[in-house]
């Protein structure tokens, strides 16, 4: 048997440090962007009149531009009972499910208007979006480009929704794969 510091030591050298990294797109406005971004950006912000968000005050609109052309929208839905609310990115993507069944979103423009704040920061979707939105990537087999902001200010481009939840649980863990 091995010294216990010896024991230790060991451990240490087969111990490994890894790191992720994303990249991601900065713009400083919408003026920076092309047409058909700035376009899909505008509807997000004029959605967020949509949503119902009496207790929040923070309404959030969801666009998302199909692959055959089409577009689908969603905006947050609360609820006295506040765990029943549902967030735009969830709303948006069950219409498209039910309405545009397999169609493949190309990109999807998330924006927000804080009625008792400030929305010029890029909205950040919840980890269960995050995970929402990781698995219609891979039921369509294709991947999401994400605009996200505000009604004013930065915009953040993503161009695999995924790379937002790194090491995510999915049908991968579920089937062994
Ligand atoms: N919300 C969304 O709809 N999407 C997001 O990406 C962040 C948060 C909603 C949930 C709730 O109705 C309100 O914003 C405040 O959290």
């Amino acid at each position: 048997m091995q010294p216990m510091h010896e024991d230790f030591l060991s451990k240490q050298i087969a111990m490994r440090t890894a790191k992720l990294e994303i990249d991601y797109e900065v713009y400083s406005s919408a003026e920076e962007l092309n047409a058909s971004d700035r376009d899909l950006l505008q509807k997000a912000r004029d959605v967020t009149s949509k949503a119902y968000a009496p207790y929040s005050h923070f309404q959030v609109g969801a666009i998302a531009h199909l692959e055959d052309g089409t577009l689908a929208e969603g905006t947050n839905q609360e609820n006295a009972s506040y765990p029943v609310g549902v967030c735009a990115e969830r709303v948006l993507l069950g219409n498209v499910a039910m309405l545009h069944p397999g169609q493949p979103i190309k990109t999807l423009a998330i924006a927000y208007h804080n009625l008792d704040g400030d929305s010029s920061k890029p909205v950040s979707p919840c980890g269960m979006c995050r995970q929402a939105i990781s698995e219609y990537e891979a039921r369509t087999g294709r991947s999401i480009r994400l605009i996200l902001s505000g009604m004013e200010g930065a915009i953040f481009i993503i161009q695999r929704a995924g790379d937002l939840l790194p090491m995510s649980f999915g049908s991968k863990d579920l089937l062994g794969e």
